[in-house]
């Protein structure tokens, strides 16, 4: 009876688990900037532990002949480094869970020059100069390094820019290259950000976040000359006081002013108080 139960119970399991059909992935979805290519895909039965399998092929292909992410157990997989931007592709995945294969799921079709999305330039720094804004700019970059103009020849920078006090008049600049100077008013706060965009391929990043600068003021010719006679003119002072010290310390007799000397010859209480305002070695 126990021998028999013991036959009995793997018939029994295998004929359940044959029964029960794991589903195959679905909703799949292609993450893609620039060109890095993540796929991601729901599996309904996610409670139980899966691992999962992808294939891919050109469109115009008829037999599924490459695997990634074979035997994966995450609900994604990074494509970046097997597609060519160029390319045109068809994705699928499957499931694996105790020991069963669910069917492949519905193929999802990828283009990436048409799908993918153009990232927002790297970073933007800016420098303030006299009545000059430079602007330097860095544009995306693929996943594995190369700028993105190297594979949309007509990338371009698009810098918008304002004077913080007249933010509804907003001017625009576009440019190729990566270092930019405006010649803006002087002494002023401009804010600014950047995005890049490709008319071939139809595509526009976001922009930068807002950054903000202040222009320096001009120095005039005649701010200059009076800044340098103010100059001249302390020396002189100082000079002068330096002389006039000097002169004091070597004959101490002749330090009262003539004004003083009058009220010290005059006599009288009157006489005595201003004498005594001096410092002790004047006396
Ligand atoms: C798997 O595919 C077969 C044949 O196309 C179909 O009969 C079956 O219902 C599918 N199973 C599931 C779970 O979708
Ligand atoms: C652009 O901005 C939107 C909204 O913040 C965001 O959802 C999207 O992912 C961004 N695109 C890129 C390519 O970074
Ligand atoms: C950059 O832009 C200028 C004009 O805006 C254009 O004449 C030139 O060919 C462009 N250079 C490149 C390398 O695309």
């Amino acid at each position: 009876m126990r021998t028999a139960l013991g036959l009995l119970w793997p018939a029994v399991f295998a004929l359940c688990s044959a029964s029960v059909w794991i589903q195959p992935p679905s909703l799949l979805r292609m993450e893609a900037i620039n060109t890095r290519y993540t796929l991601h895909w729901d599996w309904p039965s996610a409670h139980h532990h899966a691992c999962f399998t992808v294939q891919y092929m050109y469109s115009h292909e008829r037999v599924w002949s490459r695997s990634v992410c074979e035997g994966v157990c995450v609900q994604s997989c990074d494509l970046s480094a097997q597609l060519a931007f160029s390319g045109s592709y068809l994705l699928r995945v499957r499931a694996e869970s105790a020991g069963q294969r669910s069917n492949w799921s519905h193929a999802l079709k990828f283009t990436p020059d048409e799908d993918t999305l153009l990232g927002q330039p790297r970073g933007v720094s800016l420098r303030g100069g006299v009545a000059v804004v430079t602007v330097q700019m860095a544009e995306p970059v693929g996943h594995d390094g190369t700028p993105m103009s190297h594979l949309m020849k007509d990338l371009t920078y698009r810098l918008t820019y304002w004077d913080t006090h007249i933010p509804a008049q907003v001017h625009e600049k576009d440019t190729n290259l990566s270092l930019l100077t405006l010649h803006l008013k002087p002494d002023t706060e401009y804010c600014m950000r950047v995005c890049v965009f490709s008319r071939d391929y139809h595509k526009t990043s976001n922009y930068t976040h807002t950054q903000c600068i202040h222009t320096h003021g001009q120095r005039p010719v005649l701010q200059v000359t009076l800044g340098v006679c103010a100059g001249v003119c302390v020396v002189a002072l100082l000079t002068g006081i330096h002389y006039l010290r000097r002169k004091q310390d070597s004959s101490p007799h002749h330090h009262i002013p003539t004004i003083l000397q009058a009220y010290t010859t005059s006599g009288g209480s009157r006489t005595l108080h201003l004498t005594t305002t001096y410092p002790p070695s004047y006396r």
